[in-house]
C-alpha cells in the first residue's frame, strides 16, 4: 500500500526520500514521486513503475534540504504520472502526500471545479493540494488545520510549501505517520522502516494528531491546536533486520530466521515451574481471566487462518469455547458484543484496515480485546487494552511466513495461561512448554530439508492448479498452505477439509491436479490416509506433509516428513513446509517472489 517519506535537515533531501522509498518498496506499489524545496521554488518528480525509476529521472543536481515523497498504490485513478503523488497546487507552492482515502473528495472536487480550479489528476489527494493552497487562514500549519476541516476520511498527509521551505506540516487520521529524530533533522514516514537506517527514536502520531516539523525539532498538536507534547519513545529494529544479507528474496530470509525469532519471542514468557506463561502485556488479572467464557479471535486473510489455529488452541488447552473470524466481514454484521468474550485481534502489522475498524467496533461495545500485534506501536497495538506483542521483527516480503508462525506461538501463549487458570494441570502445562521450548529445533530441522522440500514445490509448480487439505488441527495448516501457493505463484490452490472431499470436490481429482494432504501423526492419522488413498485411487498426485512415524502404507505419496512436537503445537511446525513449498514454486517459475501482483503489505484502506 502506498508509502509517505518526508525529510527536513542539513543533508540534500532527495537522496534521503530515495533511500526511504525504497525501503518501503515491499508494501507494495505502482508508482513513485518526491518533491524537493530548493532555492527557486520546489522540483516535484514522478514516475509509474519502480523507485528506481524515479531515481533515474532526478535532475543531476537538485539542492533542497526539504522534501516529502511517496509511493502510491492506486486507489483512486489508475497508476499513471499525473496521477502519481506529490500532488500539487495549481500555482506549484504546495505539495501534498497522502495516504488513505478522502471519502467527500468528490464532492470537494466539485466545489473547486466550480470555483475555478483546474485539476490534474483523478485523485482524492488532490482537492488537499487546492484546499491549502486556496486556504484564507495563515501559516501552513493554520491553512492545512483549515483544509483538513473541509475533508471527511482517512489519512496520513505530509504537506511542503515553498512560502515556508524551512518545515513540513503533517497530520493523521486513520493511517500511520511516524516522526524519527535526528540530530538537526528530522524524519517523516509511515513505516518505521523507512526510519531505521537513520534513527531510533520516534513519535507515533494519534488519529486527530498534526506535527511541524523543522531542522531543530517537531511540536505536536492536535485539530484543536492543543500542544500534544509527544515524546520520542525508542525503537528496537536494527539496520540489519530490514536488510537482504546473503538472501535472494525476503521471503527466503524471514522463513530461515524462524528457528531465531522463535526462540526470541518466547523468551522470558514461559514459566516451567508452574507450567504456564507469563503474559504481563495482556494487562489481564488471574481472576479477570478467569472470568471469560468465550473467545473470538478476529484477523485477515492468513491472520484469520492461524486465528483458526488458535481457537483451537484455546479450546483443547483451556476448554473455552473459541471461534475465529474475518474481520473484514465482522465489522459489517452488527456484530454482538458480550461481557464476558475474550476479544483477540490478530496482525503483523497492526494496521490492517479491517481488523482495526473491527477492534474499534469492539470497543465501542465496551468489549475487551487484546492484540496479537508484530509491529511496535502500531495502530491495533496502540487500540487494544493490551495484548502480547510477536517479536518476529520486520517483515518485508508482502507473503507473511515468519509472523504466522510467531502468531501460532503466541495462542499457544494465551491458550496455556487460559488453561492454567482453569483446569490444565501443571504437568500438562510444562509438557506444553517442553514443546514450545522444541519448537525453534524443530523448525530447523524443516528448514534442514530445504533442497527436498525445494523439489517437490517444482513438481507442484507445473500444475495449473492443486487442492490443499487437512482436518481438524491439519485445516487451518492446509488453508494457508493454499493461500500462501496462490499468493506467491499464482496457481490455483483450494483448502477443502479432508472430511469435505467425498462431498463435492472429489469429482476434480485427477492427474493433473495434485493434492497436498496434511497427515499428522495423531487420532486422525488413519482417517486422513484413507482420505489420500480415495484421491489416489482417481489418480491424483497427492504430496503427504507428515509425522516420520505415519506409515502411508498404501498411499504412494511424496512424502515430506516434519519432526513431532507435542500434537497441539504441531500445526506450527506443518505450517513451515507450506511456505518453503510456495517459495520455491515461485522461484522455479520466475515470479516476484517478495512483491506479488494486485497485494499489497499491509492493507489500510477497505
Ligand atoms: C498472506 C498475507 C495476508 C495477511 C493479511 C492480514 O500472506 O500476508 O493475508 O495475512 O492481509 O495482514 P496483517 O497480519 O498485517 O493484519
Amino acid at each position: 500500500m502506498c508509502g509517505i517519506v518526508g525529510y527536513v535537515g542539513r543533508q540534500p533531501a532527495a537522496p534521503v526520500l530515495v533511500e526511504g522509498l525504497t525501503r518501503l518498496e515491499y508494501r507494495g506499489y505502482d508508482s513513485a514521486g518526491l518533491s524537493v524545496a530548493g532555492p527557486n521554488g520546489q522540483t516535484v518528480v514522478r514516475r509509474v513503475g519502480r523507485v528506481r525509476e524515479l531515481e533515474a529521472a532526478l535532475p543531476r543536481r537538485l539542492p533542497g534540504t526539504v522534501g516529502i515523497g511517496h509511493t502510491r498504490w492506486a486507489t483512486h485513478g489508475p497508476a499513471t504520472e499525473a496521477n502519481a503523488h506529490p500532488h500539487t497546487s495549481e500555482d506549484g507552492r504546495v505539495a501534498v502526500v497522502h495516504n488513505g482515502i478522502i471519502d467527500n473528495a468528490a464532492a470537494l472536487r466539485e466545489r473547486l471545479e466550480r470555483e475555478g480550479v483546474t485539476f490534474t489528476s483523478d485523485t482524492d489527494t488532490e482537492v488537499l493540494a487546492h484546499l491549502i493552497a486556496r486556504s484564507p487562514a495563515g501559516d501552513l500549519e493554520e491553512r492545512v488545520l483549515e483544509a483538513l476541516d473541509h475533508v471527511v476520511g482517512t489519512y496520513a498527509v505530509a504537506v511542503l510549501d515553498t512560502a515556508a521551505p524551512d518545515r513540513l506540516v503533517v497530520a493523521r487520521n486513520g493511517s500511520p505517520l511516524i516522526l524519527g529524530v535526528g540530530d538537526k533533522e528530522m524524519f517523516v514516514a509511515s513505516d518505521v522502516a523507512a526510519l531505521v537506517r537513520h534513527t531510533s527514536s520516534v513519535i507515533h502520531l494519534e488519529d486527530g494528531e498534526l506535527a511541524e516539523v523543522t531542522a531543530r525539532g517537531y511540536r505536536t498538536f492536535t485539530r484543536e491546536t492543543h500542544d500534544t507534547g509527544r515524546v520520542p519513545t525508542t525503537i528496537e529494529v536494527a539496520d540489519e533486520d530490514v536488510d537482504l544479507g546473503d538472501h535472494g528474496h525476503y521471503m527466503a530470509k524471514e522463513i530461515a530466521e524462524q528457528p531465531e525469532t522463535v526462540a526470541r519471542m518466547l523468551r522470558g514468557r514461559l514459566d516451567a515451574r508452574f507450567g504456564t506463561a507469563r503474559l504481563d502485556g495482556l494487562n489481564l488479572t488471574p481472576r479477570e481471566l478467569r472470568a471469560f467464557r468465550r473467545v473470538k479471535i478476529l484477523g485477515c486473510g492468513s491472520a484469520y487462518y492461524v486465528g483458526e489455529l488458535g481457537a483451537l488452541l484455546i479450546e483443547e488447552l483451556a476448554r473455552i469455547p473459541a471461534h475465529a473470524e474475518a474481520a473484514s466481514e465482522f465489522r459489517y454484521r452488527n456484530p454482538i458484543i458480550e461481557p464476558d468474550t475474550l476479544y483477540v485481534a490478530v496482525s503483523q502489522s497492526g494496521e490492517t484496515a479491517d481488523t482495526a475498524f473491527a477492534v474499534r467496533e469492539i470497543k465501542r461495545k465496551g468489549g475487551q480485546v487484546v492484540g496479537l500485534v508484530n509491529v511496535v506501536g502500531s495502530t491495533i497495538a496502540r487500540e487494544c487494552d493490551g495484548g502480547i506483542y510477536l517479536h518476529a521483527g520486520p517483515e518485508i516480503a508482502v507473503a507473511s511466513t515468519k509472523a504466522l508462525t510467531h502468531m501460532g506461538v503466541g495462542f499457544a501463549l494465551l491458550a496455556l495461561l487460559l488453561g492454567r487458570v482453569r483446569d490444565l494441570s501443571v504437568a500438562d502445562g510444562q509438557r506444553i512448554i517442553a514443546g514450545l521450548e522444541r519448537l525453534p529445533a524443530d523448525i530447523a530441522a524443516v528448514l534442514e530439508q530445504e533442497d527436498a522440500v525445494a523439489e517437490v514445490a517444482r513438481e507442484l509448480a507445473g500444475a495449473e492448479s492443486l487442492f490443499f487439505i487437512g482436518r481438524v488441527r491439519g485445516f487451518p495448516v492446509a488453508r494457508e498452505g493454499a493461500q500462501k501457493f496462490k499468493e506467491v505463484s499464482y496457481r490455483h490452490a483450494e483448502a477443502y477439509q479432508t472430511s469435505e472431499l467425498k462431498h463435492g470436490p472429489l469429482a476434480l481429482i485427477e492427474a493433473a491436479r495434485p493434492t497436498v494432504a496434511v497427515i499428522p501423526d495423531d487420532e486422525l492419522t488413519d482417517r486422513n490416509l484413507a482420505a489420500a488413498e480415495q484421491v489416489m485411487a482417481r489418480g491424483g498426485p497427492v504430496v503427504a506433509v507428515t509425522h516420520p512415524g505415519v506409515r502411508l502404507g498404501a498411499v504412494d505419496a511424496r512424502r515430506i516428513d516434519v519432526p513431532r512436537n507435542e500434537t497441539e503445537l504441531d500445526p506450527i511446525v506443518l505450517m513451515v513446509p507450506m511456505q518453503l513449498l510456495a517459495l520455491h514454486a515461485a522461484r522455479h517459475l520466475g515470479l516476484d517472489i517478495d512483491k506479488p501482483r494486485n497485494l499489497a503489505k499491509s492493507v489500510t484502506v477497505e
